[in-house]
């Protein structure tokens, strides 16, 4: 099989895949990655992926390629390329999708006298696939709908043991039922696991991908108003949500108040979602998507002005510590990221301001930061007027405040993932902040 595309999705995806004994290439147009990624190199910080790529790349499972003329003999065609938000607007920029069918579309041949099966993976507007579909008819390639769940920081564990497997198969039965045999062979082990298999079409697999980040973060978006109504009541939305949570229907997980969400694929997803029901006549139906990105939004404004109250109304001159420039832990992915938005903002408003990063400073200082970037939670709160908490490293939890306090005097930290024990920090001398706790 091949993989076209070998950023987070498709190279995890590559991986896992030779790691369940297939024999996969990956694609792509960079040079670079795909060099980097031969050597068993990854590209990205990923726990537990180093070593899974190198391990398949040594094996010989996994090879690289820019070449599409490569993926000729392949059975399988996973898409995995990105589909960012476009430069102008608030849908989803199809040309990489375009793009990798293009190539691929001459290579499309059968393959031991069976029709290939192209498998999309992205996450892209609902029609798409049927328009696929529709391209690559003449070739007699069979098109199928796959979408991807990881989260990163877990992408291979989501990869190898997913919550469910979805297939968006043709309304072609016979088309549905080759489709289907091709995929039941390549998820075999997992599927052998009685992992929840949902077998639908193109519609609904496009679908279920957007609704379920959609539906995350308006939880996190949930919450995070319930934050805003704590701050103003003293009440604690970590308490409310944990009582709230005991409720199954409701459950647990995605209620973490915070700075709200980042990263490359909740803020994009809802606005691609919000645009495409526009495009559908549906411009109603959503705009409570609307309210979930302002929530987040105001959540990154918000930690800006209680750092400025607690240095005493003006951050101007302030030297302020930066713990986390990643969109969320055990990454180095900083699209969208609240932490580093946060951190411009209060950069913009005159402090100086000192990041630190387990993973992403590295890649921060390398593409040339605008802030000053240091290696450890010491260097960066030296003398520090406030401490901001923004990104929940577990490096970042297990803080010892008695140390801390050692090199920042001033004491004040504000814990914008609601990561910390209060009780412990304000015990040791601090000034704890938290996002919706007195
Ligand atoms: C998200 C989805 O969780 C995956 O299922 C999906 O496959 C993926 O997008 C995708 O579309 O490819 P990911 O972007 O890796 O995964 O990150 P999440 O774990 O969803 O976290 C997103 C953001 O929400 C982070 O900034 C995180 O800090 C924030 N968050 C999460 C909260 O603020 N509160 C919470 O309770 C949970």
């Amino acid at each position: 099989m091949s993989v076209v595309g070998t950023g987070y999705l498709g190279a995890v995806h590559a991986a896992c895949m030779a790691s369940l004994g297939h024999e996969v290439i990956g694609l792509d147009v960079d040079e670079q990655k795909v060099r980097l990624l031969s050597s068993g190199k990854a590209p990205f910080h990923e726990p537990g992926f180093d070593e899974l790529l190198k391990e398949q790349v040594d094996a010989g499972r996994l090879t690289f390629t820019t070449d599409p003329a490569d993926v000729a003999d392949c059975r399988v065609h996973f898409i995995g390329v990105g589909t960012p938000q476009t430069s102008d607007g608030d849908a989803a920029d199809l040309t990489y999708v375009d793009a990798a069918i293009t190539n691929l579309l001459p290579h499309l041949g059968p393959v031991d006298g069976r029709a290939p099966l192209i498998a999309g993976k992205s996450t892209v507007p609902v029609g798409t696939a049927q328009a696929i579909a529709e391209r690559i008819a003449p070739t007699g390639a069979l098109l199928a709908w796959n979408p991807e769940f990881l989260r990163e920081g877990f992408a291979v564990q989501d990869t190898v043991s997913p919550d469910r497997i979805v297939y968006g198969l043709s309304k072609d039965e016979a088309v549905a039922a080759e489709s289907k045999a091709i995929l039941d062979e390549v998820y075999a082990d997992l599927l052998a696991r009685e992992i929840p298999l949902v077998v639908t079409d193109y519609a609904t697999a496009e679908l279920v991908k957007v609704a379920a980040n959609a539906f995350l973060a308006t939880k996190i978006s949930f919450i995070n108003a319930m934050s805003e109504i704590a701050d103003a009541t003293g009440a604690d939305v970590t308490t409310l949500a944990e009582a709230i949570g005991h409720d199954d229907r409701i459950g647990k997980k995605f209620l973490r108040a915070g700075i709200g969400f980042g990263g490359g694929c909740l803020p994009k997803d809802i606005r691609a979602f919000m645009a495409r029901a526009g495009e559908l006549g549906l411009d109603d139906t959503l705009t409570f998507l609307r309210e979930v990105d302002t929530i987040n939004d105001r959540q990154r404004v918000r930690t800006v002005d209680a750092a400025r109250t607690a240095v005493g109304g003006d951050l101007a001159g302030r030297t302020v510590a930066v713990l986390g420039a990643a969109f969320k832990p055990d990454s180095d992915d900083m699209r969208n990221s609240p932490a580093l938005d946060i951190a411009k903002r209060v950069q913009d408003e005159g402090a100086r301001v000192r990041v630190t990063d387990p993973a992403a400073g590295a890649v921060l200082r390398a593409r040339g930061s605008e802030f000053d970037v240091v290696d450890s939670v010491e260097e960066a709160a030296q003398d520090a007027d406030i401490v901001l908490l923004l990104t929940e490293w577990r490096q970042f939890r297990e803080i010892d405040p008695v140390e801390l306090k050692k090199v920042a005097p001033a004491a004040t930290i504000l814990d914008g993932r609601n990561a910390l024990d209060p009780k412990r920090w304000r015990d040791a001398g601090w000034t704890y902040i938290g996002i919706g706790r007195p």
